[in-house]
């Protein structure tokens, strides 16, 4: 893809960049999920993860690699050899394989992290780019810390990435450290001076740290590159990555300025974000552009005048573009099975009568104590069902004891692998209480670094949805939970939480690397 055509590859780093953010890793079932929403986006290249870090990464690629048919699977590794052959056993299975290997070539990195000289940095490209090329037929590969990197010497490596087979040119800005016209120059030296740099794609890799990625991502495309690796939510190491739903909706908006086009399905952007921000735990802020609560909310009296007359005087582009959809008022106590069901499949889902059948019953429990139901609140109960499938330890039963006067108390029965275990515990507030009781009944070393809560719709009868992010060893899980009963939505998160920790230490995976 040349800088003639105006295509603009979309290449997802949510499961390998965006993993990488603290506090965000994901488990297999999780990675399958969101690859399958990325999928459905219609995403060009999925980065599935690092295969050589870890057995989990390695697993997760594989899986990804065999289910998902519609976009390009792609790892990244060292420049080793062994890291790039763990990678492409790990694609195996895809459809169309991408290897990606990078390596530093800034002199502060060359120096400090690689102890390498320049010498031995550039014969590393020959070989790791050459080796990958004989393993796969579709090589990417990347300068680490490029926008640090002296330009002849980066001139030098691409065209020798070139040379050997490589087919995209990926140029990071790791640590977020340029700006917009620094960036175009960047891509512009490239596109004049590497030999052959017109046969490949040039492509964009760019971090958060000055709040630039996205403005410096369409910087690179306006100078030549026709590729941007970007995340959800702008989910990544430190401050993120470039979000996805902000450099799609960049250019679809002010085409007229950047007349360059994606094959990315807008209207799913909004339920894909939800999806990335439930599993990771990670909230997205309330005034985040395109996937925020408010990004197409309008409270000030002036503008909704404005809007009544034309929503064009406030809206630059429509909700309903990114999958925003009013909140719908869908079912009441009386609704049945069958229309039911049908709003599922209207949601999107595809799950087995079991699922349909638990969650009708929980939806006509809903049904009983809240007046109106939403879309969000069927969302919610189907969420929460088939979070649970797999869990060997089960709430069966919460009663608390909260109020001005402590301790507060909690009594809770608890199914560990179908045997009736019960406790009393107290605690500084009803939820230390229930954590308390839980972490006796299943004993644990791990830390608590996030509870969470919000609503699923508006007023005081809405579902709380809790999120419960739990370390333990240096791995990390987010348990989830929805109810009326904040407080059962908090039980339900913690041992959602420590049903993924036991499957954790059961798979034991060594420790993910860090420096990338
Ligand atoms: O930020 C970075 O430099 C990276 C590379 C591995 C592409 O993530
Ligand atoms: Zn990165």
């Amino acid at each position: 893809m040349t800088k003639n055509s105006n295509h603009i590859k979309i290449f997802d780093t949510t499961l390998r960049d965006g993993e990488q953010s603290p506090g965000a890793s994901m488990n297999i079932e999780e990675k399958l999920k969101i690859a399958v929403a990325l999928e459905e986006l219609k995403v060009d290249i999925i980065e599935a993860g690092f295969p050589a870090a870890s057995k989990g990464d390695f697993e997760a690629v594989s899986e990804i690699s065999k289910k998902i048919k519609g976009s390009s699977i792609c790892a990244l590794s060292r420049a080793s050899r062994s890291d790039i052959e763990t990678a492409a056993k790990a694609l195996k299975d895809a459809n169309a394989p991408r290897i990606h290997t990078f390596i530093s070539t800034s002199d502060l990195h060359m120096k400090h992290k690689l102890q390498l000289n320049a010498e031995e940095v550039y014969q590393k490209v020959i070989d790791s780019v050459s080796f990958a090329r004989n393993l796969c037929d579709d090589v990417e590969w990347s300068c680490e810390d490029g926008t640090r990197t002296n330009m002849d010497f980066m001139c030098r490596t691409v065209e020798a990435a070139i040379k050997n087979g490589a087919s995209t040119i990926n140029i990071p800005d790791t640590v977020g450290y340029s700006i917009p016209d620094e960036f175009t120059n960047i891509i512009t030296h490239l596109v004049n001076n590497v030999p052959n740099i017109d046969k490949v794609t040039i492509s964009t890799h760019c971090h958060n740290d000055l709040g630039l990625a996205v403005a410096n991502s369409l910087a690179g495309v306006r100078a030549g590159a026709r590729q941007i690796e970007c995340t959800i939510n702008g989910l990544g190491e430190r401050a993120g990555n470039a979000a996805m739903e902000e450099v799609v909706m960049a250019m679809r908006t002010r085409n007229d300025m950047m007349p360059y086009n994606t094959n990315i399905v807008t209207e799913k952007l909004t339920k894909t974000s939800k999806l990335v921000s439930a599993v990771t735990g990670f909230p997205v802020q309330f005034n985040k552009a395109i996937v925020g609560k408010n990004a197409f909310a309008h409270e000030a009296g002036i503008h909704q005048d404005g809007m009544l007359k034309n929503n064009k005087t406030y809206e630059i582009m429509t909700p309903e573009s990114v999958g925003v959809s009013e909140s719908n008022l869908v079912m009441g106590k009386h609704s049945g099975r069958h229309a039911f069901k049908q709003k599922i499949i209207e949601l999107g889902y595809s799950v087995n009568d079991n699922v349909i059948e638990e969650a009708f019953e929980n939806f006509k429990s809903l049904a009983d104590k809240k007046k109106n139901i939403y879309d969000e609140d069927i969302v919610a109960i189907i969420d929460d069902q088939v979070i649970r499938i797999n869990d060997s330890i089960i709430l069966k039963d919460l009663q608390v004891i909260a109020g001005t006067k402590g301790p507060q108390q909690a009594q809770i029965n608890l199914m560990i692998e179908d045997k009736l275990n019960n406790i009393t515990s107290s605690g500084d507030g009803p939820v230390d209480a229930i954590f308390n009781g839980l972490s006796k009944l299943v004993p644990h070393n791990a830390k608590l670094l996030l509870y969470q809560v919000h609503a699923v719709t508006e007023g005081t009868d809405a579902q709380a949805e809790v999120s419960v992010r739990l370390s333990e060893n240096g791995k990390t899980v987010v348990g989830l939970g929805s109810d009326t009963d904040t407080l059962v939505a908090s039980a339900k998160a913690y041992i959602n939480a420590l049903n993924k920790l036991i499957v954790k230490r059961e798979k034991s995976a060594p420790a993910k690397m860090s420096g990338v």
